[in-house]
């Protein structure tokens, strides 16, 4: 299999192919799951959900979205773990950064705090993405095995709690298609590489980093010569 270099002309390798195929399985599973769950719930369409296909694809999709966690687990044990630590972890500049979210937000970056491989706000995106699938996976298992013995209060909280989680990731992943495009981010997730420059305004920390370990490995290569 072929190496990808971390760097390459004006290019810097945000995902390699695994990652990248662990976001595709998420994005799709979550996107069937919000089609199919508001023909569930939308009177207006509910002719369509007639006949069980909806809801026989809604579970399909939700067996799909609970498979993630796992699959990112094995096929990038590495990638997963440093997602997990890095969503839930602060310093100083995030906490600066966070202050000054509306700058970045109208794509101003000239006085925003250096950051690592993810923002803050991607930070804050990415750890309220695993809360609330969790809220999502443990309501909707609920009213899947134990919706007959839950009670009429029991099982109206299993459906508030499992449409408000998934309104609240539906409003999230607006911002995050935002985000993507107004940092043309979006190669990072289709091809692996994003422009060095547009990378650079948004984790320059990271960008040094990565450009600081290929010169030390590119020396040390010269100095085995
Ligand atoms: C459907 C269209 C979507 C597009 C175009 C998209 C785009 C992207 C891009 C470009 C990145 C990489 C950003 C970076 O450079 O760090 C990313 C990361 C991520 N996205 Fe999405 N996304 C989509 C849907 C979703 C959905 C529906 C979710 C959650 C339910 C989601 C959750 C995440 C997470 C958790 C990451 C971090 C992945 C990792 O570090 O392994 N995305 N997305």
């Amino acid at each position: 299999m072929a190496v990808r270099e971390p760097l390459r002309e004006r290019e810097i390798l945000r995902y390699r192919k695994r990652p990248r195929v662990v976001h595709a399985m998420l994005a799709s599973s979550f996107l069937v799951l919000l089609l199919t769950g508001l023909v569930i719930l939308w009177p207006a369409l509910a002719g369509l959900a007639s006949g069980g296909f909806t809801r026989w694809l809604h579970r399909v999709a939700a067996v799909v979205f609970m498979a993630v966690p796992f699959v990112y687990w094995f096929a990038d044990r590495e990638g997963a773990k440093e997602l997990m630590i890095d969503s839930f972890k602060y310093d100083r500049d995030d906490w600066r950064w966070l202050k000054r979210f509306w700058s970045y937000a109208f794509g101003h970056t000239a006085n925003m705090p250096k950051q690592g491989r993810l923002n803050a706000g991607q930070k804050m995106h990415h750890a309220l993405v695993m809360l609330l699938s969790a809220s999502i996976v443990a309501s909707g298992l609920v009213m899947w095995f134990f919706m007959p013995s839950l009670g009429p209060t029991g099982q109206a909280w299993a459906a508030v709690i499992h449409d408000l989680s998934m309104l609240a990731l539906a409003l999230l992943l607006v911002g995050h298609l935002y985000f993507t495009f107004v940092y043309k981010a979006l190669s990072g997730m289709t091809r692996g590489y994003v422009d060095i420059d547009e990378a650079r305004l948004e984790h320059a920390k990271w960008v040094e980093e990565m450009e600081a370990r290929t010169t030390a490995e590119a020396e040390e290569e010269t100095e085995k010569v």
